[in-house]
Order: C-alpha cells, then sequence, then structure tokens
C-alpha cells in the first residue's frame, strides 16, 4: 500500500507522506509556458494537458500523492452559469444567481454528459503514474458563494444575506451542489482516483452555529457517500481550522486538512485517532529561503513524529512567486529528518 493510503487509514510508519496543494500551478517555469498557449480553461478541458500539467511537478519532486489538475469551479460551469478566468481577477461567473428562481431553474447536468472529460483525464494518468492519484471537488458552501457572488469575494456578503434571509432557497441550492458534487466524485472513482478531497475554503467566515446548520450535514453525505459507497480515503480541507477542525473531524472523514491557524499536536490529542492530519505549513514560509524552510519544516515534523496518521502538506495552496529551490529544500527536509525504516 503507497504511503498516502497508509497515512490516510492511520498505519504510516517512517517519514509522512509529502504533497502540495496546487502542486501542478504557476510557480513551475513548464505550467507558465503551456499556459502561454492556452486559456486555464482549455486546459481543464483538454484530458491529455490535464494528463501532463498534474504530472509537471512529480518530474521535479519526490511528491507521494499527484492531484487531479482540474477546478472546483468546474461544476458551476456544467450547471450553466457561465465561467471564464480573468488574469489577476480569477474566476468570473458570467451569470450570477440572484433569485430563489434561479436556484429552482439550475440544472443537475449528467455528469458523464458534463465533464467526461475529467473522467477521461483520469484514465489517460493512471497508467502513468506511480504515486496516487487524488480527485477532489469544492464543498458545496464554498461552491455556492462563487455562484452567489459572481467570482472572488473577501467577505462573501451576498452569499451570507442570502443564507440569513432565505435558508429556505439557500439549502436548495446547497442540496443541489451537494448532488452534483456526489455523482460527480463517483465519476472520478469509477476513473481511477484513489482517494479525495473536498475543499471547503471560504467557511471561516461562517459563525460555528451556521456551520452546523448549513456546512456539516452537506459535507457528512458527502463523506458517507465517498467511504461508503466509492470505498476510498476522504480529506476535509478548510480554512479558519482554529474555529472548525475539530467540527470537521465530527463528520468521521479519512482526514482533516489545517491551516496555520492551528497547532496540530494539540488538535491531534482532542480529536479521534481515526482521523488524520495533514497540514500545515504557511505558503509564505514557501517564499522566504532555503534555510528557514527547513527550520519551519523541521518544527512541523518533529511535532508530529511517528504520528501514523500525519500527511506533510501546506496550510493552503503554493503562491505562484514560490522558488522552486525553496520547495525542493521542503521535499528534501521531509525525506532527511524522518528516515524511512520501518519500526
Ligand atoms: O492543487 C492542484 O494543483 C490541483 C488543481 C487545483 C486548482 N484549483 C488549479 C488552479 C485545485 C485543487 C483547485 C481548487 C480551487 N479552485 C479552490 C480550492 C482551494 C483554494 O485554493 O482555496 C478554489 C477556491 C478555486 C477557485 C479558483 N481557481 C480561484 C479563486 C482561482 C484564481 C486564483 C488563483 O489562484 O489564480 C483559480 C485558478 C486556478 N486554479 C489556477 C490553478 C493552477 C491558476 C490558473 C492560471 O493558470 O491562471
Amino acid at each position: 500500500m503507497h504511503k498516502l493510503i497508509r497515512a490516510l487509514t492511520a498505519c504510516n510508519h517512517g517519514r509522512p507522506p509529502l504533497w502540495l496543494m496546487r502542486q501542478a500551478g504557476r510557480y513551475l517555469p513548464e505550467y507558465k509556458a503551456l499556459r502561454a498557449k492556452h486559456s486555464f480553461l482549455e486546459m481543464c478541458h483538454n484530458p491529455e494537458l490535464v494528463a501532463e500539467v498534474t504530472q509537471m511537478p512529480l518530474r521535479h519532486f519526490a511528491l507521494d500523492a499527484a492531484i487531479l489538475f482540474s477546478d472546483i469551479l468546474v461544476i458551476p460551469e456544467a450547471m450553466g452559469v457561465g465561467l471564464s478566468f480573468d488574469e489577476g481577477k480569477g474566476p468570473i461567473i458570467a451569470r450570477p444567481l440572484k433569485t430563489a428562481q434561479d436556484i429552482d431553474r439550475l440544472p443537475i447536468p449528467d455528469v458523464s454528459d458534463a465533464l467526461g472529460y475529467v473522467s477521461e483525464g483520469i484514465r489517460y494518468l493512471i497508467p502513468q503514474l506511480k504515486v496516487p492519484l487524488l480527485g477532489f471537488c469544492g464543498a458545496p458552501f464554498t461552491v455556492a458563494s462563487y455562484m452567489i457572488e459572481g467570482g472572488s469575494s473577501r467577505d462573501l456578503r451576498k452569499t451570507k444575506l442570502w443564507m440569513l434571509q432565505d435558508p429556505a432557497s439557500f439549502h436548495k441550492l446547497l442540496d443541489k451542489i451537494t448532488d452534483m458534487s456526489i455523482s460527480y466524485l463517483h465519476m472520478q472513482a469509477r476513473a481511477g482516483v484513489q482517494a479525495i478531497q473536498i475543499f471547503d475554503s471560504w467557511v471561516h467566515v461562517l459563525t460555528p452555529v451556521q456551520f452546523d446548520a448549513f456546512v456539516a450535514p452537506c459535507l457528512k453525505k458527502i463523506v458517507d457517500a465517498v467511504k461508503n459507497h466509492m470505498k476510498i480515503p476522504v480529506i476535509l480541507f478548510s480554512r479558519g481550522s482554529a474555529a472548525f477542525a475539530t467540527r470537521l473531524a465530527a463528520l468521521a472523514p479519512s482526514a482533516v486538512s489545517v491551516d496555520w491557524s492551528i497547532d496540530i499536536p494539540s488538535l491531534r490529542r482532542e480529536i479521534p485517532r481515526g482521523v488524520s492530519l495533514q497540514g500545515n505549513l504557511d505558503p509564505d514560509i514557501l517564499l522566504t529561503s532555503p534555510s528557514i524552510v527547513r527550520k519551519e519544516a523541521a518544527r512541523i515534523l518533529e511535532s508530529m513524529d511517528k504520528d501514523p496518521g500525519f500527511i506533510f502538506n501546506l496550510g493552503h495552496g503554493i503562491l505562484p512567486e514560490t522558488p522552486l529551490e525553496n520547495v525542493r529544500a521542503l521535499v528534501e527536509t521531509v525525506h532527511e529528518l524522518s528516515d524511512d525504516k520501518p519500526q
């Protein structure tokens, strides 16, 4: 069994597995070269390019997992709200949701028609990979927020006001996204992904009571579907881990992926043994220097030494300005500090 899967079932030994959120992205020169020729969405829609870009970071670094090159916003795109990416501005939804009728009219398309290019990309990739492939989707709250805001927003005010003023239609939207996400993950699992990560990047704007009412039920449905029907491990990522990590762990995923707002060993003592932990180097540290990276990575490694359910990752995605030599220093530190002898 591969190291990542062992850690996701809390039975790893030796050094922890390592992968990096956004590992296939703009800090890689060959990614930028390919992007000069294609738009981001063109790349996501093309199975051969998906396979190519997914493998780019693995050619540079000895990482323990690949993550499918795609985006959480391909689900809204498939639901017909119109998606584009604007240089410097991020995602733009052409027809954001404005009324409860917009939600009623929102179709749930057949995933193999609308997103078949993703499973084609996965089928292309699997025979070429030596490490497990992670599939993913966005969590319903985070995806809904883009469909309402029309793009990236710092405070998600429109989303929160909708949720507070018309919770019934907001629940309907979350349910539609949840159903579509489960079918989408099923398709990814059938195509061969070996584990799933769910990205709830925006829950940190909510109160714990709002989390319990709107976020937890949808995530629970997805976690249960992945574990019981697809029978592969599932990781829940969010920001605002200091507030939400224990709530995510209570949903019984295989692992919780935490940002740098929390001390991982303290969290380890609070949550069930069977829930693995992933994280949590601040991506800004990768902007510094190899010696600072080594020191900060060693601190996390030592604090989780011999934990059979620990996966080394960043607390959020790697930044486009990250120097390759700093990523190399991180990978070497993980490989050197804790050697891989069985204990
Ligand atoms: O991690 C990986 O390497 C796999 C691919 C992946 C991407 N996006 C590629 C991408 C994954 C897992 C995502 C998830 C994603 N997408 C999230 C959740 C994680 C997080 O970062 O919080 C969110 C919120 C999105 C939506 C999104 N996509 C935004 C806000 C942006 C623009 C901001 C930015 O970072 O540029 C994107 C674009 C995007 N997604 C890029 C990549 C490589 C950059 C596109 C480009 O080349 O211009």
